[in-house]
């Protein structure tokens, strides 16, 4: 039998011969790189990556709560909402792959269980028991202004680590994501308010990338 490297050996325990509970604690701390030739500096790729895995749980928990409103949206607006949440399904699958991949090519791992993403998502939980068109457009419309705001959030903090090339991934995918909300939202608009009094953003401005 061969035997297997060990590190400095004495310590590894029998319920975890490959260190993979350290592994994964130095994967989610971003301090955990392959190497690369890509040129943005370690620590860059690091925060980069601890950041887009953050936004990663968020887009898989958005999925999930699409498909949700696709099954059990109930009502006169079925057939149109149906559909319509389904869209929304699939483009965020696109989301996903884009966000995953960005953060493997940094050398960085993609932690896209549903168990991780159920862990550390950031979003609202959908509830469980609406079933009008009226009550899943506004669940679905608050999740996903919840993610165009923690991207946007994520956008700003990846233009401080000089990493334009996330930054333009993020930006694809809110802008995905807003035109996405404009369709769900679009069920609930009925005539314009004024802007009088109120701030810049006040309904969805003060969502952070944490
Ligand atoms: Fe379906």
């Amino acid at each position: 039998m061969k035997s297997r490297k060990q590190g400095n050996g004495s310590r590894q325990s029998n319920g975890d011969p490959r260190g993979v509970a350290k592994l994964a604690q130095q994967a989610a701390d971003g301090t955990l790189l392959y190497e690369t030739k890509n040129p943005l500096p370690a620590q860059t790729r690091a925060d980069a990556v601890r950041l887009m895995n953050k936004r990663l749980a968020d887009c898989i928990d958005l999925q999930s709560q699409c498909k949700q409103a696709h099954w059990n949206v109930k009502g006169p607006m079925f057939i149109a909402l149906h559909k319509l949440f389904d869209e929304i399904y699939e483009a965020t699958g696109e989301y996903i792959d884009l966000i995953a991949e960005r953060i493997v090519q940094l050398g960085g791992i993609a932690e896209g269980t549903t168990r991780v993403a159920a862990q550390r998502s950031s979003l609202s939980e959908y509830p469980l028991v609406i079933s009008s068109g009226e009550e899943h457009v506004a669940a679905l419309s608050d999740v996903l202004a919840q993610f165009s705001g923690k991207a946007r959030a994520a956008i700003d903090e990846l233009e401080d680590l000089e990493d334009p090339d996330s930054m333009d991934i993020l930006t694809e995918v809110s802008r995905g994501v807003d035109q996405w909300l404009w369709f769900v939202e679009a069920h609930q608009q009925t005539r314009p308010q004024s802007t009088e009094g109120r701030s810049a953003g006040s309904r969805f401005g003060s969502s952070s990338s944490t």
